[in-house]
């Protein structure tokens, strides 16, 4: 096992094992961990355990980082089981002396803990996540497109959606179905056609009404238990099955 210099005999600080998973997919067969003992205080989070270990004893662990604080939607990984943010994880929370992170399931892996985006950001695009509109120039005498508190209401959690794939990571479906279309593409999906300016729903509909689609999603609800922005796909996915089935329009 490793140790990582720097601030290790800090009397405030307590001593971790942080187990990181290596695997290149180039000449790798399998991933391999390798073992640092890391310290952390009370508010230290599991991204910053994995940048010191960058720091101060191997710079080669590729991860993916930009904002650290819960709102790029980069750091997505498993972190001791679990689909979470590595900046939004704070090492005291997971009540363990070992952190394990490995790299996001249903993805890719690029390197270690990066992996490939491009599936998610292909299926977020199909779903057309804009409004759609003809008038897409206000007259000089009207006013914006309005809402009321209820019409934003209807679609506003989903909104806060940050693309980190999180929910598509825990999503048993994504698993065995390499074209499921995937809770994120779901959920913005249904931020669309909730919106009461948008004039895309039946285009929306008809693109995710396919055997890959919607009716694909087992709901087994791990989306919304691992979704670190309170957004819930699983409960989007049934609205928008109630617009399928004619219950909502
Ligand atoms: S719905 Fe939540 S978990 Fe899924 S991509 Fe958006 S923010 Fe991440
Ligand atoms: S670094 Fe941006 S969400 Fe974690």
């Amino acid at each position: 096992m490793a140790q990582v210099s720097g601030i290790a005999d800090d009397q405030s600080s307590r001593t971790k094992t942080l187990r990181i998973a290596r695997f290149n997919p180039e000449k790798d067969t399998e991933k391999q961990f390798m073992e640092f003992s890391v310290p952390v205080e009370k508010w230290t989070t599991v991204l910053e355990t994995i940048l010191d270990v960058k720091k101060h004893y191997d710079h080669s662990v590729a991860v993916r980082y930009s904002c650290r604080q819960a709102t790029c939607g980069s750091c997505g990984m498993i972190i001791n089981g679990k689909p979470r943010l590595a900046c939004f994880t704070k090492v005291s929370e997971l009540d363990s002396d070992v952190v394990t992170v490995e790299p996001m399931n249903n993805f890719p892996i690029i390197r270690d803990l990066a992996v490939k985006f491009e599936r998610l950001f292909d299926t977020h695009h199909k779903i057309k996540p804009y409004l759609v509109r003809d008038d897409t120039e206000l007259e000089s005498d009207e006013k914006e497109f309005s809402q009321s508190p209820e019409e934003l209401e209807q679609y506003i959690q989903f909104a806060n959606c940050i693309k980190c794939g999180l929910c598509n990571s825990a999503c048993p479906t994504m698993a065995t179905d390499s074209s499921f279309v995937g809770p994120q593409a779901l959920a913005q999906a249904y931020r669309y056609v909730a919106d009461s300016r948008d004039k895309g729903k039946d285009s929306r509909l008809k693109i995710i009404d396919d055997s890959h689609g919607i009716w694909r999603c087992h709901f087994a609800g791990s989306c919304s238990q691992v979704c670190p922005k309170g957004v819930d796909p699983a409960m989007g996915i049934q609205l928008l099955r109630g617009y399928m089935l004619g219950f909502r329009s």
